[in-house]
């Protein structure tokens, strides 16, 4: 693999393969000794042109624990424009030897204008572009579906047979679009749920089902149920009335989770606006899988990271030779 760029593009085998490779480094996550020798010498660069905090950490702990070096580059808040300062801050960290580069970015397809660019040799990995695509959320999430699903060893297995329902503001939600396709890939049924004003318009285009009832979608028994985070800071027009009509209709509340079947799970990627979207009840539940995914992030990582920089590095060689 030499980049990880979106869930639209991956085949089934690359998709079962990662996650396979996932199961592998969780594996070694419970191991007294957690840090593997894998990647030492390898430079990991976060360049995170917009906010996070639990996808730059589990990055920053992925690549640690495979022995990498990292650095952390914040670079939120230039006032130079996109296309230049990305220019300029890949060349830079070219010329400082990355191996890989983590990039999040406010732009969709920002990942792919690097990885296409020339400016770097390095591997790159879409940690959340715009509105576009969070592969490694996508990934963790069919993990932890997975894990829970199939048990202990869930190696090469697909999510055939599986119903996943999305709830909330898919129109902004890159998380929504990679899960979408990653989820069909593997065969699970996906269902959205959302108010008709965060539908987004190419969605008849999208391999799902769309309701606009949320009482509806729990009556059909999902087996995971994911609940979306109302992106306030993206919403520059009013789609809904409030945040309490927003709850009441498309939250998950207690009367909704006693509704779900027994062993339905519930997931949310974070950071959850608890009340509204999620409440406390559903959240701390223990159908809730949020710490689960949070924990199966770190391994999923490790996973995209070594499949980059150490797995198929004799297939890279090989090309490049043959050129
Ligand atoms: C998501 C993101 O940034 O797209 N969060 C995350 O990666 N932990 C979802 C969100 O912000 O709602």
């Amino acid at each position: 693999m030499r980049h990880l760029l979106d869930t639209r593009t991956l085949s089934l085998i690359e998709a079962l393969r990662l996650l396979d490779v996932s199961e592998e480094m969780r594996d070694t996550q419970s191991r007294e000794i957690r840090k593997l020798p894998t990647l030492r010498g390898k430079t990991v660069v976060n360049l995170f042109f917009e906010d996070s905090t639990r996808t730059r950490i589990s990055f920053e702990a992925a690549a640690k624990r495979l022995s990498a070096d990292v650095i952390n580059f914040a670079a939120k808040g230039s006032s130079i424009s996109k296309g230049e300062s990305l220019q300029d801050t890949a060349q830079t960290l070219q010329a400082m030897g990355a191996d890989a580069v983590v990039i999040r970015h406010g732009a969709s397809g920002a990942p792919r204008t690097l990885a296409a660019s020339g400016w770097i040799s390095a591997g790159v990995v879409n940690a959340g572009d715009g509105t576009h695509e969070h592969p490694t959320q996508a990934l963790l999430d069919a993990f932890t579906i997975r894990k829970r699903f199939f048990g202990a060893d869930s190696r090469g297995h697909d999510l055939a047979g599986l119903q996943v329902t999305i709830v909330g503001d898919v129109l902004h939600s890159r998380v929504a679009r990679s899960n979408v396709w990653l989820l069909t890939t593997l065969g699970a049924d996906v269902t959205l749920v959302a108010p008709p004003t965060l539908v987004p318009q190419d969605v008849s285009s999208w391999p799902v089902r769309i309701v606009y009832d949320l009482d509806e979608a729990i009556d059909a028994g999902p087996d995971a149920i994911m609940m979306l985070r109302v992106q306030l800071e993206r919403m520059k027009a009013a789609y809904f009335p409030s945040e309490r009509e927003y709850s009441r209709q498309w939250g998950l509340d207690a009367a909704r989770l006693a509704r779900l079947p027994a062993d339905s799970i519930v997931m949310h990627p974070g950071p959850m606006n608890r009340g509204m979207e999620i409440s406390a009840d559903a959240a701390d539940s223990p159908r809730s899988t949020v710490l689960e995914q949070v924990a199966n992030g770190v391994s999923v990582r490790m996973a995209a990271l070594y499949l980059l920089l150490a797995g198929e590095r004799e297939t890279t060689h090989e090309k490049e030779d043959a050129r």
